[in-house]
């Protein structure tokens, strides 16, 4: 679905990502995983358009979106949550969606019941109700996740990227996140997740890559990923090792 080939990006005098060879497969759920500053959000960035690589290219479908714009790479149908959450923080909750749900609306031939399904959609990502007209800038970072879950899903994306979305969730709301991207994958979503806590990875994903200081050294299964020699040298540490045995 996604293939990224020899994508490189720098900052300045620092080289993000280094000629990383990259795919997702169709209705797969791919973790992207790796030490702070290894590059995930970069690449995330790349694929959506934030960013342009400075050589390398980015095929979706098995066309280029190298060079296109953001929100013609998400009318194509990709989305990504992003890493530090964003929001209309004078808009209301539904509000925030609805500006998602209206973009999407573009795409569509038929007449969009625009609230409802904004409503619908902050209903599915475990929003409470009492909290669907408050201005954004009263939720808290969780429930800002949650708005910002629902906003991408309302572009009806193809493939999602989700950049830590489960950080700051208790144990439960862990688990309950997880299995509503599982849910999310069954209704045909292809997600390609970030994710700093190996369980949530480990418990997800159908294939892990690992990038270190803005290369891929690892690619494989999560089984195969936690035992590789190197990934636990750079990134996992021996603890995480025998936490797992
Ligand atoms: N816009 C930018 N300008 C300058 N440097 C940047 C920019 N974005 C990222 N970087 C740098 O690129 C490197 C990779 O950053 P990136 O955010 O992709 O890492 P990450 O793997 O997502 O890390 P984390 O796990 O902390 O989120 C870091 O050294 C970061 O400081
Ligand atoms: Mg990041």
């Amino acid at each position: 679905m996604l293939k990224c080939t020899e994508v490189s990006k720098r900052f300045g005098g620092l080289q993000a990502l280094k000629k990383v060879d990259f795919t997702v497969n169709s209705n797969e759920i791919a973790g992207l995983v790796g030490p702070n500053g290894s590059g995930k959000s970069t690449l995330l960035n790349l694929i959506s358009g934030v960013y342009k690589p400075d050589s390398g290219q980015i095929f979706f479908l098995d066309e280029d979106i190298t060079k296109l714009p953001p929100y013609k790479i998400c009318a194509k149908g990709i989305t990504k949550t992003a890493q530090t959450v964003q929001s209309f923080p004078e808009m209301t909750a539904v509000e925030n969606v609805l500006t998602s749900v209206l973009f999407n609306e573009k795409k569509s031939t038929g007449k969009i019941e625009a609230l409802p399904r904004a409503q619908e959609l902050l209903g599915f990502v475990g929003l409470s109700k009492e909290k669907f007209d408050l201005p954004a800038k009263n939720l808290n970072v969780v429930e800002l996740r949650r708005v910002q879950l629902a906003k991408a899903l309302a572009t009806s994306p193809k493939l999602l990227l989700l950049d830590e979305l489960l950080t700051g969730l208790t144990p439960t709301e862990c688990d309950e996140a997880i299995e509503l991207i599982k849910l999310i994958n069954k209704q045909g979503v292809t997600i390609l997740i970030v994710e700093h806590v190996m369980r949530v990875i480990m418990g997800l994903c159908d294939r892990v890559i690992v990038l270190h200081h803005g290369e891929k050294i690892c690619e494989g299964t999560p089984k195969q990923v936690v035992n590789d020699e190197n990934v636990v040298k750079v990134y996992l540490g021996k603890r995480f090792t025998l936490c797992e045995e």
